[in-house]
């Protein structure tokens, strides 16, 4: 039999209704004859009042032995109060501990990210990873619907793989009985063989790559979602990462504003976000490098640091010195508070570090070199929204890229970059046709021409006009929640110096 307890999200259908919640206890206040326990069942919080002369015994001693993030089951009355966390309230008839948690180590004072990132397998139950994977999961579902109702198939790529795809710099080997594969670094090629037996469509899967540099925008696993479609071009490629981020945008603006407002995201430019985003060439984003107005940019950027750190160091010596004289609950919110404001002046030390920096690549970026993720952010500082850059030297763009027939020194590659200093969350465009082309490609690129016969006859057997993408998931959530480092956004992140938990 299905456990017949209700999600706390549900509640306001249940007032004036006797139910059943299991979950963890959160926090708890307690005076004379009566505790005020807050309780997490994963879908929300609701405080739940324990009055000494309204239940049994047992359940007082429950109540009253229930420490942080102990296990409960709590039966009552559900009735509105403003005053509470989602404007409801449970008057307990009954509780039930299931465990009685031990001290719980993440304790509402200053945690550093390591220690929070070692203990990943608690920190999830935080307000804030709920938040943020709540929203993952909405642009989940978001993408497989947006795809769905455009008659894309979805497909699974293979993991393990023969060949490099995004160069061979970023592969993990293993020992495949005897001869080396690798962990794929994307579905594209596969998706290209299926887009040529079904039209459209899209994998949705993890990719690996091995990221030697620890950044705030790299994993060593991540899942990205490749559509691929035969008979488009650049242009109508370009418009489907448009509409496909317009619908994960609105999205979650109508699903996830609890989330959204436990981030404290700024939902403005989201909102700006839907739409048409301009379309900027590679040599419009060189010059916008190179421009005065970027120099201007970085000056003020340091400026408004430098305040927002001041402005977090005196609230960090105010909150110290009311402590001594704050009540128990206050203490722990100026404690939330303190790992709040560490976490970011930390990023803040960072940024400080490298905004001068920042600012001597962009002046001094050549043409026909990548952009990195400093210039990426600088380029997105000058949008309101989300932009496409297009047009790349082909030289450090991957093999299957199609030529500009304008001008062969491009490759007709696009990036959608994510504004606020995001950058890219999109990769693609417009695949080689020719045969000959790409057989000299994969020969120029160093890779083995044998390992790639079943793609060249794509070429060989009704080869046509077809273009795709890939979206990073993890960098589209970390850009719809607000947040700074891409690490939060999936339940156990993988990078070059974590494996762990
Ligand atoms: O630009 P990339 O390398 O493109 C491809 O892999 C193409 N084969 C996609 C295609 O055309 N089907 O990667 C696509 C996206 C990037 O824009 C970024 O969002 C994400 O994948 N990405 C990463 N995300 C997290 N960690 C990493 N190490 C990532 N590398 C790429
Ligand atoms: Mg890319």
């Amino acid at each position: 039999m299905k456990p017949d307890h209700i999600a706390i999200e549900t509640l306001s259908k249940h007032l004036g209704e006797e139910v059943t919640l299991r979950g963890w206890l959160y926090n708890k206040r307690s005076s004379k004859g009566l505790h005020f326990v807050v309780l997490r069942d994963g879908t929300g919080l609701c405080q739940c009042v324990v009055n000494e002369e309204q239940v049994d015994a047992a359940s007082w001693e429950a109540a009253s032995e229930a420490t942080q993030e102990s296990s409960l089951e709590l039966k009552g009355t559900i009735r509105a109060d403003e005053r509470q966390v989602g404007g409801i309230e449970m008057q307990v008839t009954a509780a039930k501990m299931y465990q009685k948690a031990e001290e719980y180590p993440i304790t509402p004072k200053e945690h550093g990210v390591d220690f929070l990132m070692n203990n990943r397998h608690l920190w999830l139950r935080s307000r804030r990873q709920w938040a943020i994977l709540r929203i993952r999961n909405s642009v989940v579902m978001s993408i497989h619907n947006f795809f769905q109702e455009r008659g894309f198939l979805q497909m699974d790529a293979p993991i393990l793989t023969g060949t490099a795809v995004e160069g061979t710099s970023t592969l993990f080997e293993m020992e495949y009985f005897g001869r080396p594969a690798y962990l794929t670094q994307s579905g594209q090629l596969h998706g290209e063989a299926m887009a040529m037996a079904f039209g459209k469509i899209y994998t949705f899967g993890p990719t690996f790559r091995a990221e030697k540099s620890k950044t705030r925008r790299h994993l060593t696993e991540f899942w990205m979602i490749e559509p691929e479609m035969a008979f488009y071009d650049l242009e109508a490629t370009m418009e489907l990462a448009e509409e496909m981020l317009s619908r994960i945008v609105s999205d979650a603006l109508r699903d996830c504003q609890t989330e959204l407002e436990v981030l404290e995201r700024d939902q403005e430019p989201l909102r700006r976000s839907i739409g048409t985003y301009p379309r900027v060439t590679y040599s419009e984003a060189v010059d916008i490098l190179h421009s005065r107005k970027t120099a201007d940019m970085v000056r003020d950027k340091i400026a408004s640091t430098e305040e927002e750190k001041a402005a977090l160091e005196a609230e960090r010596e105010a909150g110290k010195a009311a402590y001594g004289q704050a009540k128990k609950w206050e203490k722990r919110k100026i404690d939330a508070r303190e790992i709040e404001i560490a976490v970011r002046l930390n990023d803040i030390e960072e940024e400080l570090r490298n905004l001068p920096k920042w600012l001597e690549s962009a002046q001094n970026f050549e043409w026909g070199t990548d952009f990195g993720g400093s210039d990426e952010t600088l380029i997105t500082w000058h949008f309101d929204r989300p932009i496409i850059v297009h047009r790349f030297p082909h030289e450090f763009k991957a093999f299957y890229m199609k030529r500009d027939p304008e001008d062969d020194r491009l490759a007709l590659g696009m990036d959608v970059l994510a504004p606020e200093g995001y950058g890219e969350i999109v990769g693609g465009g417009e695949r080689a046709t020719d045969l000959e082309f790409l057989q000299a490609q994969v020969r120029k690129h160093g890779l083995p021409e044998e390992a790639f016969t079943w793609y060249f006859d794509l070429r060989r057997y009704g080869s046509v006009p077809h273009a795709g993408y890939g979206l990073g998931l993890e960098r589209t959530v970390t850009w719809i929640c607000g947040i700074h480092h891409l690490r939060e956004t999936i339940p156990f992140a993988r990078t070059l110096d974590r494996l762990y938990p």
